[in-house]
């Protein structure tokens, strides 16, 4: 699969067909013994979308997988959604008791949280993807008699385009701090196009915003092999569907030293430290993928 400059998507196909793996994983997390996030959504949202290979997934039909440490792989992708799941849920939970009430979350997919999270009176949460993933959620969601817990409006946008002003035109003031999230996204937009999206994140961000997300310090050519290595790890565990090329290539500006340069005071993660605050362990030997994923939480001024 390869990307072009206006390609768009539902939640069965390209990268939309990521926003439902990734709510399969949070489905499965969720019914672990021990969960360390509580998203009942998941599932049924996985279902909506109808995509064969993750239904069976969610519905435990997968058990028996023929290709050897399948198993193995399966838990940490899991346990590696959970924990950035929880991460993010963190996130927003802090901006909250710090009276922030403006949340964005930008590549909002198959989340959840405006549903989920329990959100103080007055919280506004703004949800952006592509016209028919948000709308698609929406109708999900309302089919299963789902209730914000926020005030939660959609704004359906291309993350590569012009995006500040529709999301102004659905209420969002930028005389009040916010919090925003990036979760899952990064990658998926062309090198230049994530500065215009940090650049965008400020220019509409108060003083005490605070911005959240993840990125890969490995850019540029590794960016195809670690496509490959993702499609391969799903393809592994039986998937169907083609995720390979989604990524795009290029040499990126870093995180950190973008947004430093901005205003934001930053901090970081490595996302396998996370693991161990939660109580999962990340074997060290697998998922070259991820084991360099550093986490990012930044505040403005
Ligand atoms: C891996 S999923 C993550 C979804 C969600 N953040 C989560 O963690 O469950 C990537 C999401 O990014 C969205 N996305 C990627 N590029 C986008 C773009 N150019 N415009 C709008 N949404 C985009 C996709 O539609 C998809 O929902």
């Amino acid at each position: 699969m390869t990307r072009t400059p206006r390609d768009s998507w539902d939640l069965a196909s390209s990268v939309g067909a990521t926003a439902t793996m990734v709510a399969a994983a949070r489905a499965l997390a969720n019914e672990e013994a021990s969960p360390i996030i509580n998203d009942p959504f998941a599932a049924p949202l996985v279902r909506a979308v109808g995509l064969d290979f993750f239904t069976r997934l969610v519905d435990g039909e997968l058990a028996a997988w023929a290709a050897d440490g399948a198993e193995r792989d399966l838990q940490m992708v899991t346990d590696s959604i959970a924990v950035r799941t929880r991460f993010f849920d963190e996130f927003f939970l802090d901006a909250a008791r710090g009276g922030v009430r403006q949340s964005v979350i930008l590549a909002a997919g198959l989340d959840a949280r405006a549903y989920r999270l329990p959100w103080p009176s007055g919280s506004v949460v703004y949800e952006l993807d592509q016209p028919e993933v948000v709308e698609f959620k929406t109708t999900a969601m309302s089919t299963l008699g789902a209730v914000p817990a926020a005030d939660r409006r959609t704004v359906g946008v291309d993350l590569r385009d012009g995006w500040p002003a529709t999301l102004r035109d659905s209420g969002f003031d930028d005389a009040k701090p916010a919090a925003w999230s990036a979760e899952g996204l990064l990658m998926y937009l062309p090198p230049e196009a994530q500065d215009w999206l940090f650049d965008n994140i400020t220019a509409l961000s108060a003083p005490g915003s605070r911005l959240a997300t993840e990125y890969h310090p490995d850019s540029g050519p590794t960016m195809t092999e670690r496509a490959r290595e993702f499609n391969q790890r799903w393809v592994n565990l039986g998937c169907d569907i083609d995720l390979s090329g989604l990524f795009y290539d290029g040499e990126r500006s870093n995180v950190v030293d973008y947004l430093t340069g901005r205003g934001w005071r930053v901090t970081t993660r490595p996302r396998r430290e996370l693991f161990t605050d939660y109580g999962r362990v990340f074997p060290d030997d697998e998922m070259s993928q991820l084991r360099n994923v550093v986490t990012v939480t930044a505040t403005l001024g």
